[in-house]
């Protein structure tokens, strides 16, 4: 296999913390950038510290975000930090920040600023908000993105105890703003290549998880236009939720044109991820039918469209949760995997951690941490033919400082007495 990594000679300091901005620079890290995670002296990015499993070493958190970097600490906010953070500047190709807003300009570093120094160089940012827009003040976390950008609007269920606007499990405002970034830097450096000058790129957290609920915004103009959203599960005995022309949550719907449904496996009752997820998909139809032994749904009229289907939905997955009651989620897989019907079972973190194919894949790896001795980690989810991303430890909090300093030219006196004067 050959180790060319693409990225190779890109260096780029990452002013990110937590985890939309880590999340992207350790992506760039695995495909060969050289990653500076400028950090502040003694505390460094919080996560660190956050949920620690582990006294006293780096948390799970912070390490399953920060693999392939180098740790630099620098106090930007004195004068001799202010001073490295320059150099490093005029070195560098690419920085990325996910500060609050205004904070990188409070420190000196605006964007006017960081041309002066590089011309080339590429800024990006994460933000709550766009620039520009009437919430761009406001500092931003996951679930205010997930509010903010129609996910929790349209998350969850739209009847009962618990009907409340619900927050994914998935990091659609972190980790998705920071994969929308990493393709906003590596487009701006296909750019620079061709104008020689660098640019400012900007993600905002609302339009990243906006970005991922397309669909909704494609149906809440249906709904306006034609007052019912026929594959939503309202339709057609529910038809007051459609009312106020609100795309309502869909509880476990499909998205797509296609119905679907979490289906309940032997064990349910005391397992809660004995489930399958079932998609009726419209072409399947006839397999569908062979599976569970009802071929008389192949021909009969009530059943032969996705419309006439619609009105039974709720009976044809009843039947096929009575066809897999007696089923492990697996084993009702198998059977419909010889079908071509697309499921698959709902798979817990516990047996995820511990599946063959993830780990023979490379998406889940072993990582030696010298603290915390071996963790897992979540590997590239992107599979090259010529790369494949071999994932080191996250650094301990200003392991590469002194390293980075002499590659800036600093002395071994120079490096001393900033260190007495707490700057790195
Ligand atoms: N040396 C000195 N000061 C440093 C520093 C360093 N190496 N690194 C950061 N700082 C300072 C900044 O200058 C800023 O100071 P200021 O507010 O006095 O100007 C401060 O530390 C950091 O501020 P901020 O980023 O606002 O931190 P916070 O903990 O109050 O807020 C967030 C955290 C995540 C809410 C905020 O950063 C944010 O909204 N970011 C944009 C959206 C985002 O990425 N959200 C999180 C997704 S995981």
């Amino acid at each position: 296999m050959s180790m060319n990594k693409p990225l190779q000679g890109v260096k780029i300091i990452d002013f990110t913390h937590v985890q939309a901005g880590p999340a992207c620079t350790q992506m760039l890290a695995w495909f060969g950038a050289d990653v500076i995670k400028v950090e502040r002296p003694g505390a460094g990015d919080v996560t660190r510290s956050q949920l620690r499993d582990i006294p006293d070493a780096d948390a799970l958190y912070f390490t399953m975000l920060n693999s392939n970097k180098r740790s630099l600490t620098l106090d930007t906010k004195t004068q001799e930090g202010k001073e490295v953070l320059e150099k490093l500047i005029k070195a560098s190709d690419v920085m990325v920040e996910n500060f609050g807003p205004g904070a990188l300009d409070r420190m000196g570093f605006t964007w006017e600023r960081i041309q002066e120094l590089n011309p080339k160089m590429i800024l990006a940012s994460v933000k709550g908000f766009s620039e520009g827009h009437h919430y761009e003040d406001l500092k931003v976390y996951e679930n205010v993105a997930q509010c903010a950008g129609g996910a929790a609007s349209t998350t969850g269920w739209w009847k009962g105890e618990n009907s409340e606007p619900t927050i994914s499990a998935a990091a659609l405002g972190d980790s998705n703003t920071g994969m929308h970034l990493a393709i906003g830097i590596l487009t701006a450096y296909i750019g620079r290549m061709q104008t020689g000058r660098g640019q400012k790129v900007a993600v905002s957290m609302q339009d990243a998880v906006l970005n991922l609920c397309r669909v909704k915004m494609r149906d809440q103009q249906r709904l306006e236009r034609v007052g019912y959203l026929e594959e939503y599960p309202q339709y057609p005995h529910e038809m007051d939720a459609f009312k106020d022309k609100v795309v309502p949550r869909g509880g476990n719907a499909g998205g797509g044109g296609q119905p679907g449904w979490i289906l309940k496996c032997k064990g349910w009752e005391t397992d809660p991820n004995a489930y399958i997820y079932f998609t009726v998909q419209g072409h399947a139809w006839a397999p569908i039918c062979d599976a569970l032994g009802k071929p008389e749904w192949k021909t009969d009229p009530a059943y032969t469209t996705p419309q006439a289907r619609q009105p039974h939905i709720n009976e044809i997955f009843a039947t096929i949760e009575d066809f897999i009651k007696d089923k492990t989620k697996y084993e009702a897989v198998n059977i419909f995997r010889k079908f071509d019907i697309p499921c698959a079972p709902v798979l817990s973190m516990a047996e995820l951690l511990r599946d063959e194919s993830l780990r023979k894949s490379g998406s889940i790896v072993e990582v030696q941490h010298p603290v915390r001795g071996s963790y897992y980690t979540i590997g590239s989810p992107i599979k090259f033919s010529e790369l494949k991303p071999e994932v080191t430890a996250s650094p301990l909090l200003g392991q590469h400082t002194d390293e980075v300093l002499e590659e800036l030219g600093y002395t071994a006196q120079q490096i001393q007495a900033m260190h007495e004067g707490k700057a790195v």
